[in-house]
């Protein structure tokens, strides 16, 4: 809701009071619109990192990082990770409700319809990269543009109903895609297994992939947690409001890009190690801190403004107190050691010392810095035998959803193209 004249702004050279609207959001929190600041004042704002800024209306997510708070569509995120699967949250971002078992059908259904889509199967055995020894996420970022190519007349994004279609297809093509790289990075069997019946999107990802080294002869019960762990990870990663790849892909949107385009600016923005990327980058560093003994000399580098090294996995731009999805992801981790008889795995004993010396640390308490949601979703991964290098495809794979939802939304209503002013501080006018 949009409220005229509630703030002011007043400027001493030259002197001058603006009054500007406000918009409140559903917990009437008011936030001042500046957009119309340089048409009719010719002033601008500076906010690096849009830290005080933002960029649309958005009925998805909600997050609270004062208390700690995530609601997908206003149910909170525990409920949903511990009630509902990933083919539910799926439903619940992209229309807005859980699905009643009819549309839970009639989803799961369409993912797999388009999952075995004959142009898609066929590109697919085609999909490769120059490097067969490429990142992961390197090879998701190529296949994702593949896409593009692939679908370039599919879709007339003019129509809702295709637009729906296209997110649809994108969303149940990115586990085949995990899966086949997964196949041609780390195995020789390098055929994906054609799909017999719909499965729940979990189950239908691990089903995709070879049997790991070490879970030839896993137990039923393991591989049901397995399947419950995926799927919680996957719901705790579907979506995080504008975070820097969901903004990538509104802004590539902006332009009238496609999805797929759209699908390859989220990827390149979550691939960074101070976003996605850091699943892989926490548990690397918990390989390279390797003993309790030394947690004090890399807590000291952390805290040296000289020293580039950051504790990966702790921090975060909103979460200015616990991030929920850490907390849920340390009982997952909790459940995958103990159902695989590894309840003193080294590395999930060092996670919680550095956890707890951390928050005792005044450098860390003073700045609110608290595991976020990458800082045992390593050790878990890990645990299923994912390699470290798929962590952040695996991260992907979920927020693909998100991205959809949002390039869903966004399209549904006009929107301007996004085009951020600057402050020029270079030479002024010179002559040749
Ligand atoms: C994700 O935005 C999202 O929603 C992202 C995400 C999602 O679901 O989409 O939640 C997923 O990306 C989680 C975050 C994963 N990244 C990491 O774990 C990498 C390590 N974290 C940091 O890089 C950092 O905390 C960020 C990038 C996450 C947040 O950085 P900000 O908000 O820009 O904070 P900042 O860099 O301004 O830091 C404020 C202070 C600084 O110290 P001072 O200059 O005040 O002395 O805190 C320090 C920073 O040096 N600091 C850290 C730190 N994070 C911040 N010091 C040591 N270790 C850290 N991890």
């Amino acid at each position: 809701m949009k409220k005229k004249h509630e703030a002011t702004l007043s400027l001493d050279d030259p002197a001058q009071t603006i009054h500007l609207d406000t918009h409140m959001d559903c917990f009437s929190r008011s936030f001042v619109d500046i957009s119309t600041l340089f048409k009719t004042h010719g002033l601008c704002t500076m906010d690096p990192g849009l830290q005080s800024t933002a960029i649309c209306q958005s009925a998805i997510t909600f997050i609270d990082g004062e208390k700690g708070i995530l609601r997908y569509r206003g149910y909170p995120i525990e409920q949903l990770a511990e009630k509902h699967d990933f083919t539910d949250v799926i439903h619940l971002l992209l229309y807005g409700e859980i699905p009643t078992q009819t549309e839970r059908n009639t989803l799961r259904d369409r993912l797999n319809a388009a999952s075995l889509n004959t142009s898609f199967q066929e590109a697919l055995q085609t999909f490769s990269t120059a490097r067969p020894d490429a990142h992961p996420m390197g090879m998701l970022l190529t296949y994702a543009a593949e896409l593009s190519a692939l679908y370039e007349d599919a879709f007339d994004y003019h129509k809702a109903d295709d637009r729906e279609r296209a997110a649809i297809h994108l969303i149940a093509h990115i586990p085949l895609i995990a899966a086949h790289i997964y196949r041609q990075r780390y195995t020789q069997n390098k055929t994906i297994p054609p799909t017999s019946e719909p499965q729940p999107y979990a189950a239908h990802f691990l089903s995709l992939l070879p049997p790991r080294p070490n879970q030839s002869d896993q137990s039923a019960a393991i591989h049901q947690t397995f399947v419950k762990a995926l799927d919680a990870i996957l719901t705790l990663h579907a979506d995080h409001e504008q975070n820097a790849s969901t903004f990538s892909v509104r802004a590539v949107a902006s332009t009238g890009s496609n999805p797929f385009a759209c699908l390859c600016a989220g990827l390149a923005a979550l691939w960074g190690p101070a976003h996605g990327g850091a699943n892989e980058a926490s548990l690397n560093m918990l390989q390279t801190i390797g003993h309790e003994k030394n947690i004090e000399p890399f807590l000291k580098r952390a805290k040296d403004p000289n020293d580039p090294f950051r504790l990966m996995g702790f921090g975060h731009r909103v979460y200015k107190n616990e991030d929920p999805r850490a907390n849920i992801m340390r009982s997952i981790c909790a459940e995958v050691l103990g159902v695989l008889d590894k309840q003193e795995d080294p590395l999930f004993h060092l996670a919680k010392n550095l956890e707890r010396i951390a928050r005792e640390d005044p450098y860390f308490i003073q700045r609110k810095l608290y595991p976020n949601v990458d800082f045992y979703s390593g050790i878990v991964l890990k645990a299923m035998e994912i390699p470290t290098q798929m962590f952040t495809v695996l991260f992907a794979m979920a927020r693909t959803t998100g991205w959809m939802a949002h390039w869903l939304e966004m399209t549904a209503n006009a929107y301007n193209i996004t085009r951020p002013r600057q402050i020029y501080i270079g030479h002024p006018k010179r002559t040749l």
